[in-house]
């Protein structure tokens, strides 16, 4: 760590990456390490915005960012990394706000089925690795971690993926964190499970990246989606940013087409209760599934 005449400590090695989800620079990929206190994320130039997370223990986070789009609105709307840097700046936990958050007793989650029945699936398995991409703030994968499962999250906001070490670290576990765009982002080697929960309805070719999902799951292994569907619209709370949900019968379902379904439901127009903000409803597609062995 480097100490700066601003009173900050910074990761030592080439910081301009540090920034790499709020300034975006192009094709970047790098580790960096940090250890407990107040860290900002801040590139070197001026004028920058800060991003500031508090953290507890030491964590490493490897960095990648490739092909998103710069500082620039797409059509007029907002970035999904500026609008989730915000949004997981405004809150300690704007995912998951209730205490069971990390539970691992699938009856604290009546709210979740899909949670619920990961859970019981995977009591049925021994632990092995788990990947968990657009983890938000960590929750699914610091769940995993306090399973025994070697957690990978792979998240493109900076700002959560920062929040992802500090919340492991204070639930006493570790998580393998990377900040990257899931669109060029390659697994590495094989899983036994995988969660892709509320990423997809940002992604708007689908069928390559649920292409590597599967190719990095192991035979037997498990597959958890939860994505918004186009039964409702998008709210307008939500339509700030690209976003592209998929029909019920759509690339995903049909990507999925030759996979043991473990449980497959549609929920359609529910009201959002998983973050504060104005009342609004989604529907979405939620499965879980196994890969043929
Ligand atoms: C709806 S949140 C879900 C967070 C977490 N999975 C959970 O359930 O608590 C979607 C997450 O996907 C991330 N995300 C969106 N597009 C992404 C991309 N192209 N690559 C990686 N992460 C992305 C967002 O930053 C956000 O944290």
């Amino acid at each position: 760590m480097r100490h700066f005449s601003d009173g900050e400590l910074r990761p030592r090695h080439r910081v301009r990456h540090v920034a790499t989800a709020l300034n975006r620079p192009p094709s970047c990929r790098n580790t960096a390490h940090w250890r407990g206190g107040r860290h900002t994320i801040a590139p070197e130039s001026s004028g920058a915005r800060l991003g500031v997370v508090e953290e507890g223990k030491s964590g490493e986070v490897a960095m990648r960012s490739e092909s998103d789009n710069g500082d620039e609105n797409v059509n007029g709307l907002q970035s999904v990394v500026d609008y989730f840097d915000v949004q997981y700046k405004s809150e300690m936990h704007y995912w998951w706000r209730q205490d069971v958050r990390y539970a691992t007793d699938p009856d604290s989650f009546p709210f979740s089925l899909l949670t619920q029945m990961t859970l019981r699936l995977i009591a049925e398995q021994r632990p092995g690795r788990a990947l968990d991409l657009g983890a938000g703030e960590g929750a699914d994968s610091i769940r995993l971690a306090l399973l025994g499962y070697s957690v990978d999250s792979v998240e493109i906001s900076n700002v959560g993926a920062m929040k992802i070490l500090r919340f492991a670290a204070d639930a006493g576990v570790t998580v393998n964190v990377e900040v990257a765009d899931v669109n060029d982002y390659e697994p590495a080697g094989q899983f036994d499970l995988v969660i892709c929960n509320g990423l997809l309805h940002y992604i708007e070719n689908k069928a390559p990246v649920i292409g590597r999902i599967q190719d990095a799951t192991r035979p037997g292994g498990l597959n958890v989606v939860s994505l918004w569907s186009t039964y409702t619209q998008v709210p307008p709370c939500h339509a700030i940013v690209p976003v592209f949900c998929d029909p019920e019968d759509g690339v995903v379902m049909g990507s999925y087409r030759h996979w043991m379904k473990k449980l497959v439901y549609f929920e359609r127009d529910k009201t959002e209760s998983s973050h504060s903000g104005p009342s609004h409803s989604h529907s979405h597609i939620k499965m879980i599934a196994r890969k043929p062995d």
